[in-house]
């Protein structure tokens, strides 16, 4: 066995086998959780051995969404060393790759995996170290701890699927989780938002085809934070409605412009280099803004209260094979 995993925990007196967390291996990268954190260790290219630790809240939240995404678009950063990047039929776990110093100093390191291998590895590991009672797709204020020894699970939360529309929303036989019987209540941040819904008018013989939803009474019932589901998809064109508050768990370097659309209250993003981690600007969004994230920059939303965000993405599977030969830009409009 590793000596690191056999260290005693200063807090608590425990080895970490006795809090009951297993320990993973992803190719040179180990991954082991205690009470309080994330460790993930790896040797340089260098070879010197070389760790780092994260908030395990912090990671939990961010494997959360890797994992519930299929590893998004680009790179998803969880904090200014740890990450993946989407290649779609594979996957790079790195550590220090997209970071300019420790580049600079040769402690990075960056390994490509089948996507399976990965995936597998990362749904054990938000199983195993997620406890009875947090919910890492929850706003914090929403849910419970994520630290301590192992207790329990929450295998229903980490493995929720997204709710797939049986009919356009508004349309009979929708299914959607849209109202208080179907087990979605209006979120505390959303009371003051109206729930009544359009008025139709349908030629006879069309009420079962045309329709229309309030898009403001459906998102103030979304029961997560801080993950883009899609509400309309017209060829590559989705548009992708979430609900957003505290911090987006990860810091998102797409391989493609992205356009965010601020519904209600107020976003704050840092913005930085996606290959350096540089600081390049920070955007501060309020109701009724609209901004671009360019594909060369890292981003990272801060929500002070529960807003609405409509995340629009071009999911074309070429963009990014266009991007890199140069044949479609990395910025939305040139001035
Ligand atoms: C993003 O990375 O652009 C992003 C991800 C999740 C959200 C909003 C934005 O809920
Ligand atoms: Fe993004």
């Amino acid at each position: 066995m590793n000596a690191r995993i056999d260290l005693k925990n200063m807090a608590s007196g425990l080895t970490d086998a006795e809090m009951g967390y297993r320990s993973f291996q992803l190719g040179s990268f180990q991954l082991r959780r205690d009470e309080y954190f994330a460790h993930i260790a790896w040797t340089t290219r260098d070879g010197r051995p070389m760790s780092h630790t994260m908030d395990v809240g912090d990671f939990l939240r961010a494997l959360m969404r890797d994992v519930a995404w299929g590893f998004f678009y680009g790179g998803v950063n969880f904090d200014h060393v740890i990450g993946t990047v989407n290649h779609y039929k594979s996957v790079d776990l790195q550590a220090g790759a997209f970071n300019e110093t420790m580049k600079a100093a040769g402690v990075d390191l960056l390994e490509n995996f089948p996507v399976d291998q990965i995936r597998e590895v990362f749904e054990q590991m938000l199983d195993d170290w997620t406890n009875e009672g947090f919910d890492p797709f929850a706003a914090p204020l929403e849910t419970g701890s994520p630290y301590g020894r192992k207790h329990g699970n929450n295998t229903a939360a980490v493995t929720r699927a997204r709710e797939l529309a049986q009919r356009c929303v508004g349309l009979n036989g929708d299914l959607a989780l849209r109202t208080d019987e179907r087990g979605a209540p209006v979120n505390r941040g959303f009371a003051d938002v109206e729930q009544d819904e359009p008025e139709l008018h349908p030629e006879p013989g069309f009420e079962n085809e045309v329709h229309a939803f309030n898009l403001f009474a459906f998102l103030s019932r979304s029961q997560v934070t801080w993950n883009p589901s899609f509400t309309s998809v017209v060829k590559y064109s989705y548009m992708c409605p979430t609900t957003e508050e505290h911090i987006l768990p990860i810091m998102h370097a797409n391989d493609r412009v992205e356009w965010f659309f601020q519904l209600s209250d107020e976003i704050q993003w840092d913005c930085a280099d996606k290959l350096t981690g540089k600081p390049l600007v920070r955007v501060i969004m309020k109701a009724g803004d609209m901004a671009a994230m360019p594909a060369y920059c890292r981003h990272q939303g801060f929500s002070p209260k529960r807003s609405m965000l409509l995340v629009w993405e071009n999911g074309s599977p070429n963009l990014v094979y266009e991007i890199q030969k140069g044949d479609a830009p990395e910025v939305p409009v040139k001035f």
